[in-house]
């Protein structure tokens, strides 16, 4: 399973790219704006450039337009920031034509905010190379978004699309575990998430002890008279 960073933070990506476990980006205009208020304005361009030289791997970067011809063109500007760009497009009869247009174009399509298997289904109709289900949003209303995870995945073995299911919206480390067990393609996180799955109380007890116990054994080696504990 891909791992993605949901960030458009190029700290939080700068530290967690070097350890080779991460293969691509998602942001998306609420992400971006939180960028361009710390950055007073910013470019959006340029930031995106500057995101996809880091991580050589797929970088999600989401029309605002609302009709389809405008998507359209947003997405072609946007594709053109940089190879790695994928252009995301939101759920939607605007969306779905648009997504349609640009994949015709040789454009990658990310098709977002989708909370049900027939969106998933159509997504995937229309050429979609990723489809972002919304797992912890449905999980905040009451409903279990790993099962439309479930249910997307089974729908695309059914008929082999090549639509990548991209789980979005990633709460905490299980959310990811779900993912990775229902076979998902992808899975994109705050980069808190993947922080934390990094840590594991065990792993550093086991590591301090192993620690403790080599350099006993090396006083012991290099000093017979010290008593063995
Ligand atoms: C996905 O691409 C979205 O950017 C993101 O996962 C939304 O997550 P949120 O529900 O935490 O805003």
């Amino acid at each position: 399973m891909k791992l993605f960073i949901d960030t458009a933070n190029l700290k939080e990506i700068e530290a967690l790219v070097p350890l080779g476990i991460i293969d691509g980006i998602t942001t998306n205009p609420t992400l971006l704006a939180k960028e361009a208020r710390g950055a007073r304005g910013g470019d959006f361009r340029s930031h995106l450039q500057k995101i996809c030289t880091l991580v050589q791997g797929p970088v999600s970067a989401e029309v605002v337009a609302t009709t389809a011809d405008a998507m359209v063109a947003e997405g072609r500007t946007l594709a053109a920031i940089d190879r790695h760009i994928v252009v995301k497009v939101p759920f939607g009869r605007e969306g779905l034509a648009a997504c349609k247009a640009l994949a015709g174009e040789g454009h990658p399509v990310n098709v977002t905010l989708v909370f049900s298997p027939t969106q998933a289904l159509l997504a995937a109709k229309v050429g979609a190379t990723f489809v972002s289900p919304f797992v912890g949003r449905l999980d905040d209303i009451a409903t279990d978004g790993m099962d439309l995870v479930e249910r997307i995945v089974e729908i695309y073995d059914n008929y082999e699309f090549a639509t990548e299911v991209l789980v979005a919206s990633v709460r905490h480390p299980m959310h990811i575990v779900a993912a990775a067990r229902m076979g998902a393609d992808v899975c994109t996180c705050p980069a808190a998430v993947i922080e934390a799955s990094l840590r594991h109380p065990l792993t550093d007890l086991g590591l301090e002890r192993f620690l403790k116990d080599w350099e006993q054994a090396r006083a012991q080696m290099a000093n017979p008279s010290t008593p063995a504990r």
